[in-house]
């Protein structure tokens, strides 16, 4: 059964927006963990925008599944994994005018200093997973890199809005997952997926984790308002 890592970032960007104590990443992980997630997913980015380096200590501390940092492949990072040691560190490109994570990693073009930050990373006996497109070619770089993990990007898959476009994509992800495997990688998936989405790259052979985070803290945001309004009235009324 594939297993699902719940990304808290975007509680953390509520709280940000108020540069407040509330809402905490670190609570809602632990209702998610509470919840049968199989795991917690978190992208330290090097602006703050959302996640805090106080989040990754508290979130190291409580979480008793498995802890998967998201991070940029730079020194500063590298010594902050060292320090926490999150259950994987899942290696991403990052662009301070980006939005979210606009493409896996190019492991073909920069192979070899991505090589030496996993070398960095195994050295410490940690485990190393790079966020890569479904391109046969990158997950061939990553492999040859000794990447453990691999999570396929479904951002084109899930941005596509034609029915034939999404079937080859889904056809690219069950391929890349297919030489993943092949190769000996253990293979994740995600990005952009939601309700509506998830089902088919939850089927595909060798995937064995999802992280999802946009799509479960927008829902859980709304289905969550009702009691949130009644709460608030009983307190006035
Ligand atoms: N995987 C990676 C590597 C990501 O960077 C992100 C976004 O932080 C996700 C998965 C989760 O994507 P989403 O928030 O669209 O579910």
């Amino acid at each position: 059964m594939v297993k699902l890592s719940v990304n808290v970032d975007h509680i953390a960007t509520i709280r940000e927006a108020r540069k407040s104590h509330e809402p905490d990443p670190v609570a809602a992980a632990i209702l998610a963990e509470l919840a049968g997630a199989l795991g917690i997913t978190f992208h330290l980015r090097e602006d703050r925008r959302h996640i805090q380096d106080r989040d990754v200590e508290i979130l190291r501390k409580v979480c008793t599944t498995r802890l998967d940092m998201e991070m940029a492949a730079t020194e500063d990072m590298i010594k902050i994994a060292i320090k926490h040691r999150p259950d994987i560190v899942t290696l991403v490109p990052e662009r301070i005018e980006e939005i979210t994570t606009e493409g896996g990693l190019n492991v073909v073009k920069n192979e070899k200093s991505i090589g030496r930050v996993i070398q960095k990373l195994h050295a410490e006996k940690l485990v190393v997973s790079i966020f890569v497109d479904p391109e046969i070619d990158q997950v061939r770089a990553a492999a040859r890199d000794r990447a453990d993990f691999i999570e396929i990007n479904t951002g084109k898959y899930a941005e596509t809005k034609k029915e034939k476009e999404r079937a080859r994509e889904l056809f690219s992800i069950e391929k890349a997952a297919m030489e993943g495997q092949k190769l000996g990688l253990r293979i994740a998936a995600g990005h952009g997926l939601n309700y509506v989405n998830v089902k088919p790259v939850a089927r595909v052979k060798g995937v064995e984790e999802l992280n999802i985070g946009h799509s479960i803290i927008a829902r859980a945001s709304l289905v969550g308002m009702e009691r949130a309004v009644r709460e608030m009235l009983s307190l006035i009324t």
